[in-house]
C-alpha cells in the first residue's frame, strides 16, 4: 500500500501546475520584467515558467551547508552565487521562484537579500508548492505578490527531477 505522508511530483504534474499559475499570474496583469531562479531547487520550474512568461531567467544560488563535505547544515543558507552587481534592476519587476516553500527559511533569506542589494527593483515570488504548516521564515512586507502553484500538506515530496529510476517514478 502507497504511503499517503508522501507526495510524488511528476515532471507534467509540475508542468500542469506551472501552467495554470501562469494563467493566473496573467489574470493578475502582473508581468515580470525578468524570472530570478533560486538554485537548485528553483532552476527547473524556472526553466517551465519560462515557456509561459518568456523573460529572461537571472539565478542565485544558496547552500543549506556550510563545509565542503556537505554534512554540517548551517542554520541561515549560504550564498553560492549572486546577481552580478552591475545588473540594473532598477524598475524591473521580477519574479523569484523556487519549488517548495518548506520552513520558509530559503525565502526569507533570498527576498531579504535581494530587497537589500536591489531596493529599485519590485519582488514578488512563486512557489511551485506551498507547505500548509507554521513557518519560521516570513515574507518581507515589500513583496508585491506571492503566487502558489498547489497548497500542499506538510508530507514529504518527491520531485522527479530526484528520481534514480524515472521510468519507475510514482508507480
Ligand atoms: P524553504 O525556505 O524553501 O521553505 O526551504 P527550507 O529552507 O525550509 O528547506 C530546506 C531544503 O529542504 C530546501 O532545499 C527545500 O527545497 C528542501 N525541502 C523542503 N521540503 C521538501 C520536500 O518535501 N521535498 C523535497 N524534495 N525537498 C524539500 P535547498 O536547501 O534549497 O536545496 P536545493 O535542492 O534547492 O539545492
Ligand atoms: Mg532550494
Amino acid at each position: 500500500m502507497p504511503n499517503i505522508q508522501q507526495y510524488n511530483f511528476t515532471y507534467n504534474d509540475i508542468h500542469n501546475t506551472i501552467r495554470n499559475t501562469a494563467k493566473t499570474i496573467a489574470e493578475t496583469g502582473f508581468e515580470p520584467d525578468f524570472l530570478l531562479a533560486i538554485g537548485g531547487g528553483g532552476l527547473i520550474p524556472a526553466r517551465i515558467m519560462r515557456t509561459y512568461i518568456n523573460r529572461p531567467i537571472l539565478i542565485v544560488s544558496l547552500s543549506r551547508y556550510s563545509d565542503e563535505t556537505g554534512t554540517a547544515p548551517s542554520s541561515q543558507p549560504i550564498k553560492l552565487q549572486w546577481l552580478e552587481t552591475d545588473i540594473d534592476l532598477t524598475g524591473k519587476k521580477v519574479l523569484v521562484i523556487d519549488e517548495v516553500d518548506d520552513e520558509r527559511t530559503t525565502l526569507e533569506f533570498t527576498l531579504q537579500h535581494l530587497f537589500e542589494s536591489h531596493p529599485g527593483a519590485e519582488f514578488s515570488a512563486f512557489v511551485v508548492h506551498n507547505k500548509k504548516k507554521e513557518k519560521k521564515g516570513q515574507l518581507p512586507e515589500q513583496l508585491k505578490h506571492f503566487f502558489v502553484g498547489e497548497e500542499i500538506e506538510d508530507y514529504w515530496i518527491n520531485y522527479a527531477w530526484d528520481a534514480d529510476n524515472i521510468d519507475m517514478f510514482g508507480k
